[in-house]
C-alpha cells in the first residue's frame, strides 16, 4: 500500500489539477520508499529532489490560483494565504537543512509535507470543487 493514496473522492473533476495532485502523491510515495535509514542515500535523494518538489508545489499553487481568480470564490484570499504559508514553512525547513542547522530526517520531512498537503487538499481544495470546475471552463 502506498503512503499517500488519492482515490476518486479526491478528484476535483479538473484534469490539470487532479494530475498535479496525483504527481504530489507520487513524489511523497517515492520519498517514503527512500527512507532506508542509510543517511548518505537519504541525503542524496533529498538533495536531488527537494528543490524540484518545492518548484512543483509552487507551480501547482499558482495553477490553482489562476483558475480560482476567474471566479467569484469568496475565500480566494484565505485559500491563497494557505498556499503561501505551506510553501514558506517548507522553504524554511529546507533552508535549515541545507544550512546544516537541522540534520535531515527524510521520514520526518516527508511526513511533514504530507500532513500539510493533505490537510490543505481536504479543507481547501475539495471544498472549492465547484469554483475549480467553473474557473476551468472559462478559458
Ligand atoms: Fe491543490
Ligand atoms: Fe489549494
Amino acid at each position: 500500500m502506498d503512503f499517500v493514496e488519492l482515490g476518486y473522492e479526491y478528484s476535483l473533476n479538473v484534469p490539470v489539477i487532479d494530475k498535479q495532485h496525483k504527481e504530489l502523491a507520487k513524489q511523497l510515495n517515492n520519498a517514503i520508499r527512500h527512507c532506508t535509514g542509510k543517511k548518505n542515500d537519504e541525503k542524496k535523494f533529498y538533495d536531488k529532489n527537494m528543490r524540484k518538489s518545492i518548484a512543483f508545489m509552487r507551480n501547482h499553487f499558482e495553477t490553482e490560483e489562476e483558475i480560482l481568480c476567474k471566479t467569484k470564490y469568496e475565500n480566494f484570499n484565505k485559500h491563497k494565504s494557505d498556499h503561501t504559508k505551506i510553501l514558506d514553512d517548507i522553504i524554511k525547513m529546507n533552508d535549515d537543512i541545507e544550512n546544516n542547522k537541522v540534520e535531515l530526517n527524510l521520514f520526518y520531512v516527508t511526513a511533514f509535507i504530507k500532513e500539510r498537503i493533505m490537510k490543505h487538499l481536504k479543507t481547501y481544495d475539495l471544498n472549492t470543487k465547484k469554483y475549480f470546475i467553473e474557473g476551468n471552463e472559462k478559458k
